[in-house]
C-alpha cells in the first residue's frame, strides 16, 4: 500500500486522455495566435506539470514564463486577496499572455491576475487551464481555453495536490477515503 497511484480510487482522466486534450488544445491556440509572439504563463506550483506537456505539444515557438501566488488571510481564498510571492521576470507590454493552469475552482485566482496583468499594457491576455469546476465558481471568469469541465469534487494528480502530495501522479482522480482519516 505504499505506491501513491493505490489511494486513487476513481480515475477521472488518464496520462493517455490529458496528452490528447492537450495537442488538442495547443493546435488551437497554434491557429488562434497565427503570426504572433506568445508567452506562456504558469501559476506555481500546480501548473507545472501542465505548462510542460503543453508546451511541448507545440510545435512553434513560445516563451515561458512562472508566477507564485498566494491568498491573504488565513489560508483560504474566500477574501479574493491575492499576493504575489514570485512575478513575472518579462515585461508584458504589448505581448500576447496566455495563462496556463491546472485547474479553476473559484476562479478567483485567475480572476485577480488576469485584471493584475491586464493592467500592464499586455496586447492581449488570455487563460488556458486543463480542469474547470462551473459549480465552485464565485466569479464570472472569462475562459478562453478548457480542456474539461468537472463536478465540483477533490481531485488529485497530475499538479493537483492534496496536502502536497499526489502531484507527481501522471493521472487526474479522487482520493481513497482512507486517505482523508
Ligand atoms: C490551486 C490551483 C489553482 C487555484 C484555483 O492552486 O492550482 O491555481 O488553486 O483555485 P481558485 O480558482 O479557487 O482560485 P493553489 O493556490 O492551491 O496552489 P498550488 O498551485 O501551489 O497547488
Ligand atoms: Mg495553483
Amino acid at each position: 500500500a505504499s505506491d501513491v497511484e493505490s489511494d486513487l480510487v476513481n480515475i477521472l482522466f488518464t496520462e493517455e486522455q490529458i496528452q490528447a486534450k492537450l495537442a488538442e488544445l495547443a493546435k488551437q491556440i497554434e491557429a488562434d495566435y497565427d503570426g504572433k509572439d506568445i508567452l506562456i504563463v504558469g501559476i506555481l506550483r500546480g501548473a507545472v506539470m501542465v505548462m510542460a506537456d503543453l508546451a511541448r505539444a507545440f510545435h512553434r515557438h513560445l516563451e515561458m514564463d512562472w508566477m507564485a501566488v498566494s491568498s491573504y488571510g488565513s489560508g483560504t481564498k474566500s477574501s479574493g486577496v491575492v499576493r504575489i510571492l514570485k512575478d513575472l521576470d518579462t515585461d508584458i507590454t504589448g505581448r500576447h499572455v496566455l495563462i496556463v493552469d491546472e485547474i479553476i475552482d473559484t476562479g478567483l485566482t485567475l480572476s485577480w491576475l488576469t485584471s493584475n496583468l491586464a493592467s500592464r499594457n499586455p496586447a492581449s491576455v488570455e487563460i488556458c487551464t486543463l480542469l474547470r469546476k462551473p459549480e465552485a465558481l464565485r466569479m464570472p471568469i472569462d475562459v478562453k481555453y478548457v480542456g474539461w469541465d468537472i463536478p465540483n469534487e477533490f481531485v488529485v494528480g497530475y499538479g493537483l495536490d492534496y496536502q502536497e502530495r499526489y502531484r507527481n501522479l501522471r493521472d487526474i482522480g479522487t482520493l481513497a477515503p482512507h486517505v482523508y482519516s
